[in-house]
Parts: C-alpha cells; sequence; structure tokens
C-alpha cells in the first residue's frame, strides 16, 4: 500500500512540469490578450485626445500614454521568443509617437499593426471555428443586461457610449468587441455584466452591438465579395479591422460582420477550407491539439468534400495528392508531430487547395466568357436586324 503512494508521488512529479505548463498557457493567453485589448483601446481614443499636435481631451490623453505603458509590461511578462524583443522596441516607440503628439492616423495604424504582431508572435486565437450567428440570436441578453447603459437600440446614455458612430465601432474588429466583455482582459463592466457570459454568449453579443450602426443598410453588391474573399470568411471576418480597408471594403465588412449568418453564402468553400486551416495551425502552434484537430476536420468535411468530385474532374492527381496530404496532417496532428512538420504540411495542403481553386475557376470563367459573347452576338444581330427592316421598310414607303 505504502509502495502504491510512493508510485503515485513519484508519477506526479513526472507529471508536473507538463501540468505547469498547461496552466501557464492560458495565463499567457491571458496577458496578451489584455495587452492587445489596451492597444486596440489605443488605436480607437488617441484621435478623439489630439488633433494636429493640440490636446483636445488632457484626461484621455493621459489615460493612453498609461495604456501603452501597462501594454510594454504585459508583453515583458509573456515568454522571450524571437520576435518580441523587435514588439517591444514597437510598443516603445508607440509611446513615444503619443508623446510627441502624432497624428490619430499613425498612432492607430502603429497600435494595430502592434496589436497584429502580438497575435502572430503569441499564438493568439482571434477568431471562433463556427459560423458567427445573427445579431438578433444575443438581442435577447443585450435588452436584459446591456441596454440600460448603453440603449435599446445602441443609442447609447449618461452610462455608456453609444454604438452609432459607425466611424467609431469601425475602428473595433468584432475580436477587440468580444475582448471588452471578457472581464479577465478588460475590466470596464462589472462581474454582474458580462462576468457569467459564456465565450458563445460574447462573440454573439459582440456581433449584435457591431449590428447597430448599419441597421437598415442594404447588403454590399455581390462583385464586392469576390474582391475581397478573405473577408467574408473567418478568421478574416472576426479579426479585420473595417477602418484599415479601401472605403468600399470598409462599408462591406461593416455590413457582412453584422449579418454572418448571411455572409456564410458568399464564402467559396476552398477559401473556408483555407481559414479554417489557419486557426488549426495557430491552435497546433499554441500547444491546443484537440482544437487544431477539430478545425483542421471541420476545414475538411465542410471546405473541401463539397468540391472534391469537381477537383477530380479537372485534375485526378491533384485530387489523389490532395487526399494523401489530408491524411498525412491528420495523423500528424493526432500523433502531435514536431511544429516544424506540421507547418510545412500545412503550408503544403494551402497551397494545393489554392491550385485546386484556379483549376476550378478558369472553366467555370471560360463558360460565362462563352455565354457572355453568345448573348452579344445575339443582341447585335437582333439589332442589326432590326435596323434593316427598319431602313428597308422606310425607303419602300418613299417609293
Ligand atoms: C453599468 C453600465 C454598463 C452596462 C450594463 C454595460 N456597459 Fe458596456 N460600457 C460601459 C462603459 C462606462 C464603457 C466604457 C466607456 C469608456 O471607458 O470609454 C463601456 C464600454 C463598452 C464597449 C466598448 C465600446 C467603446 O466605444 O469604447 C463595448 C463593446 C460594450 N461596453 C459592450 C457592452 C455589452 C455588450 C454589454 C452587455 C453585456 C455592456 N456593455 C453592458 C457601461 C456599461
Amino acid at each position: 500500500m505504502r509502495y502504491k503512494w510512493i508510485w503515485l508521488c513519484l508519477c506526479f512529479l513526472a507529471l508536473s512540469p507538463e501540468i505547469l505548463l498547461a496552466q501557464l498557457a492560458p495565463e499567457n493567453d491571458r496577458l496578451a490578450a489584455r495587452a492587445s485589448n489596451l492597444l486596440s483601446y489605443i488605436a480607437v481614443d488617441y484621435g478623439d485626445a489630439v488633433d494636429g499636435g493640440k490636446l483636445l481631451d488632457t484626461g484621455l490623453y493621459q489615460l493612453q500614454q498609461q495604456h501603452a505603458i501597462q501594454a510594454l509590461q504585459l508583453v515583458l511578462q509573456l515568454p522571450d521568443r524571437p520576435g518580441r524583443n523587435s514588439l517591444e522596441k514597437g510598443i516603445t516607440e508607440l509611446g513615444k509617437a503619443i508623446e510627441r503628439r502624432e497624428s490619430g492616423k499613425t498612432v492607430r495604424r502603429r497600435a494595430n499593426e502592434l496589436a497584429d504582431r502580438l497575435a502572430a508572435l503569441y499564438q493568439m486565437q482571434r477568431s471562433p471555428a463556427h459560423t458567427l450567428p445573427a445579431a438578433s440570436l444575443a438581442m435577447p441578453l443585450y435588452q436584459e443586461r446591456c441596454a440600460s447603459c448603453h440603449g435599446g437600440q445602441g443609442e447609447g446614455g449618461v452610462s455608456g457610449p453609444g454604438f452609432l458612430e459607425a466611424s467609431r465601432i469601425g475602428n473595433f474588429s468584432l475580436y477587440d468587441l468580444y475582448n471588452t466583455l471578457d472581464p479577465t482582459v478588460d475590466e470596464i463592466h462589472g462581474l454582474d455584466i458580462d462576468g457569467s457570459l459564456t465565450v458563445w454568449q460574447r462573440w454573439a453579443l459582440a456581433v449584435t452591438v457591431a449590428a447597430f450602426s448599419v441597421q437598415g443598410q442594404l447588403p454590399p453588391a455581390a462583385d464586392i465579395a469576390e474582391r475581397y474573399p478573405a473577408l467574408v470568411g473567418l478568421p478574416g471576418l472576426a479579426v479585420t479591422r473595417p477602418v484599415e480597408l479601401p472605403a468600399d471594403a470598409q462599408k462591406a465588412l461593416m455590413w457582412w460582420r453584422a449579418h454572418p449568418h448571411l455572409v456564410r453564402a458568399l464564402e467559396p468553400p476552398l477559401a473556408r477550407a483555407d481559414g479554417l486551416l489557419q486557426l488549426a495551425l495557430t491552435d497546433y502552434r499554441s500547444g491546443d491539439k484537440a482544437g487544431a484537430y477539430h478545425k483542421l476536420m471541420l476545414a475538411y468535411r465542410e471546405g473541401y468534400l463539397p468540391l472534391r468530385s469537381q477537383i477530380e474532374v479537372r485534375d485526378q492527381v491533384l485530387m489523389s495528392q490532395l487526399q494523401s496530404r489530408w491524411q498525412l496532417l491528420r495523423s500528424q496532428v493526432l500523433t502531435g508531430a514536431p511544429n516544424t512538420k506540421v507547418i510545412a504540411s500545412f503550408q503544403d495542403l494551402r497551397a494545393m487547395l489554392a491550385s485546386a481553386q484556379t483549376r476550378i475557376e478558369p472553366a467555370v470563367d471560360r463558360g460565362y466568357k462563352f455565354f457572355g459573347a453568345l448573348l452579344l452576338f445575339i443582341v447585335a444581330l437582333v439589332l442589326g436586324l432590326t435596323l434593316w427592316w427598319g431602313l428597308r421598310r422606310k425607303k419602300l414607303s418613299k417609293l
């Protein structure tokens, strides 16, 4: 009996570094998310504090200075890895830019770019894998928990800001909005407001909040989705800040992210596979093997399977290469193969999917072109005949 205890203790000691690491990982996620949250506030609020080198709001300006210092302190608590040094320098530079009272646009760009670098360096998962719900889903929850301060239609009130100003809300990505509702990341709300929200409720509320400023607007033209395919799928839909985009994409993204359930139909399946593979790789690199496996299989089922037979018809060799690449990656993720190998497999698979996409496209294009040309020909023929007929009748009537 006594030996049993000794064995148990030995096993525990052998396991403890693993346990420690497992406990540290969420702590790092939290530190990174908090730093990202502060950088996002600098990006959004600095422009209201300074204009043309002049102070508009001293209190708000000092808050941005503090945010930059705090963000740096948080990053310094994260594990050191190649790239952290330049991130530190970047945040220090941001602090100096605020000190020099540089323009709102410069500071916003810098802060957003640093938040993106931070996310890449620490494998932050900034997007869910599943399609986000309609804005109406979290509306009852919003009315119950948020409306008293932010207004029933997001118009704001004495105790909270409004969400109707598109130029302000467009500064936040959906992820930034989601982050403000996480009590371990942001303390603006009391625990009684957002303390008990689940991850999914926070994402749903982020959509509800993002939807107020585009209420009643018409959906963007379909060709915009073709021009910006990454914005109609995850992670693009969740992590992109509209303000950093060209005007047409900016307006479109504001609408798309307020109607994620409708956007799904615009997303080409292979683009969905690509987005999910990006998310799976981030999970794998951050040590979340189960999450990576789940997203990999989703990418296979929802992105690739619907098009497999089409790819097979166009290029059988590519299809069988793809098939074995999916299998290899699946077993690598299941057995926990080294990161470098798995990263290479992900890259190969994404490249193959990209070439599968081009194999599918040209034929479709050619089809359209052929029908387009045929239609033009028929129209020209009909027009020509009508003209000819008209002229003939004129001539005949003159005679
Ligand atoms: C007791 C009042 C109150 C309640 C209830 C409340 N908020 Fe807030 N909220 C605030 C205040 C105050 C701010 C911060 C203003 C600032 O510091 O800029 C804020 C900020 C925000 C922001 C950041 C937006 C910005 O422009 O800075 C979001 C998003 C938000 N709240 C969403 C919600 C949601 C969703 C709920 C419901 C779960 C909610 N809030 C409930 C008072 C409240």
